[in-house]
């Protein structure tokens, strides 16, 4: 196993898009920032540099960080923010794990801008279970505000009311065509006739769920969020924020341009629709340029069938050299309700400042201000409770009158789990005002999707259609619209771990939590001391 090192500066850079430059967070002056590269088992030092105003941290999305919680990077959380004019390295070791993750800013808004691509391949001469592909692409998918992002955030926690939404989508850091803008370029996929291309794609977007699609041309789902699936064929995919889907392509059509695109996942405009779809093109070499592209139809919009039709195909590959190890019995099984409600008097504020109530469990989470990790390691005493509910406190009716949400209490209130306890938690969606799913990410963890479904969760009756055998595996879930997913892990990891929405502004607005996993009895199951160089609040 190898040391990789990175050095990441964060710097201001005048960016142009849309027609219009403005200055953007970047690392190393990218949009998108670099991809990180490193093998199973290899161990990664990155030093970040911040030359900006803002504080800064990294999270490492779906590395699973084993006893290294400091290096996990949301601000507050796991570690104090990167003050301007400081640095930290973040020390990691990809222990087990390999496929495509991403890495973001998180702390404020920056990850709008500030996010990039970490490949982890296979240990060196460890094959991957499918046909070796010719070639790798990194594909990124994200969102662009002609404003600063800060300023969308914090006008709308001033007012009370939803942040506007992108300008556009973008797709390796470019819109395509867009219209009244026709200096904006997109991107090109070169690809040579009778070659395999594996594309890792990856939604940074902040607050969009993704439909990805190219034309004339299927899919091969190979992975999702670094774990290996059953491999299946598709026409689009669906990938939401925090969310990583390698697919193979087939570069069998001889010659062309074929157009791709990313869409928005939204049923029926009801707070937040963006229209704008970002678009890319797929070229054969050999094509001269002036041969037009292919259209085709653009990903679905009012698509709830597709999406399930694309979630329901996610299966874990569970051969004999990567088995799903689904925990089978529950030490805890946990019932969580996922919510947002508008407060319906205009001039009502919920404790978060705005307008919109959201919570786990009617517990709105108020960020701390000295990192929780560090209270929990320091034994400092009054930054958060363990009192977290398990279930919520009410009796949970989806199609009766909505919930009393707007009860909602404030508090930093934390789940405490034993060492290597097993856990099952139901996310129920109160689906009052969003028609979207909710992206909920766990960190420090990969989880199995044991079970999901429409309306009130069944505790008696739901269960018994569980699949613990093949459940897909990941770090990051939807959460359907007025429905319900079930997923299990094993709190093997000891440390303090976010689970929130990955919709920003979700989060922004409270719905996040997180669990405390104490030590084991032995040395190798406690956390490891943190490093000198940690961020001071
Ligand atoms: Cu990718 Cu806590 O986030």
């Amino acid at each position: 196993c190898r040391v990789r090192h990175y050095k990441f500066n964060v710097v201001m850079k005048n960016t142009t898009r849309l027609c219009a430059t403005k200055p953007i967070v970047t690392v190393n002056g990218n949009f998108p920032g670099p991809t990180i590269y490193a093998r199973e088992d290899d161990t990664v030092l990155v030093k970040v540099v911040n030359h900006v105003k803002y504080n800064v941290s990294i999270h490492w999305h779906g590395v699973r960080q084993l006893r290294t919680g400091w290096a996990d990077g949301p601000a507050y959380i796991t570690q104090c923010p990167i003050q301007s004019g400081q640095s930290y390295v973040y020390n990691f070791t990809l222990t087990g794990q390999r496929g495509t993750l991403l890495w973001h800013a998180h702390v404020l808004w920056l990850r709008s801008t500030v996010h990039g691509a970490l490949v982890i391949l296979p240990k060196l001469g460890v094959p991957y279970p499918f046909p070796k592909p010719d070639h790798e692409r990194v594909v990124i998918l994200a969102e662009w505000w002609k404003s600063d992002t800060e300023a969308v955030i914090n006008e709308a926690m001033k007012s009370g009311l939803a942040p506007n939404v992108s300008d556009a989508h973008t797709i390796n850091g470019f819109p395509g065509l867009v219209p009244n803008c026709s200096s904006t370029k997109g991107y090109t996929l070169n690809v040579e006739p009778g070659k395999t291309y594996m594309l890792r794609v990856i939604n940074a977007a902040l607050n969009e769920e993704l439909f990805f699609k190219i034309a004339g041309h299927k899919m091969t789902v190979v992975e999702v969020d670094a774990t290996y699936v059953k491999p299946f064929k598709t026409n689009t995919i669906l990938v939401a924020p925090g969310q990583t889907t390698n697919v193979i392509l087939a570069a069998d059509k001889g010659s062309g341009r074929y157009l791709v695109a990313a869409a928005t996942f939204m049923d029926t405009p009801v707070v937040a629709i963006d229209n704008l779809t970002a678009t890319a093109t797929l070229h054969y070499t050999g094509t001269l340029s002036s041969t037009p592209t292919m259209l085709t139809s653009p990903p679905p919009q009012n698509a709830t069938p597709v999406a399930d039709n694309f979630t329901n195909s996610l299966k874990s590959l569970n051969s004999k050299k990567y088995p799903a190890k689904v925990p089978v019995t529950v030490d805890h099984s946990l019932l969580f309700t996922v919510g947002l409600a508008v407060n319906p008097c205009p001039t009502c504020k919920a404790g978060n400042g705005s307008r919109v109530v959201a919570g786990i469990n009617n517990i709105t989470f108020v960020m701390p201000t000295v990192a929780l990790l560090q209270a929990h390691y320091f034994k400092i005493k009054g930054v958060f409770t363990t009192d977290f509910p398990g279930n919520p406190p009410f009796t949970f009716n989806y199609t009766g009158n909505p919930p009393a949400n707007l009860q909602a209490t404030n508090g930093t209130k934390l789940y405490k789990l034993p060492y290597n306890a097993t856990v099952q938690v139901v996310l129920q969606d109160t689906g009052i005002i969003a028609p979207e799913n909710h992206p909920i990410h766990l960190h420090g963890f990969n989880f199995f999707a044991v079970g999901r479904g429409l309306g009130n969760f069944n505790p008696k009756t739901d269960p018994k259609k569980f699949n613990l055998v093949d459940p897909v595996e990941r770090n990051t879930i939807g959460v359907p619209s007025g429905g319900w997913v079930a997923i299990r892990f094993r709190a093997d990891n000891p440390g303090v771990w976010f689970m929130h929405c990955h919709l920003e502004v979700h989060t922004t607005w409270g719905l996040k939590m997180a669990f405390l996993v104490d030590n084991g009895k032995s040395p190798n199951e406690s956390i490891l001391p943190p490093p000198k160089d940690l961020p001071k609040c």
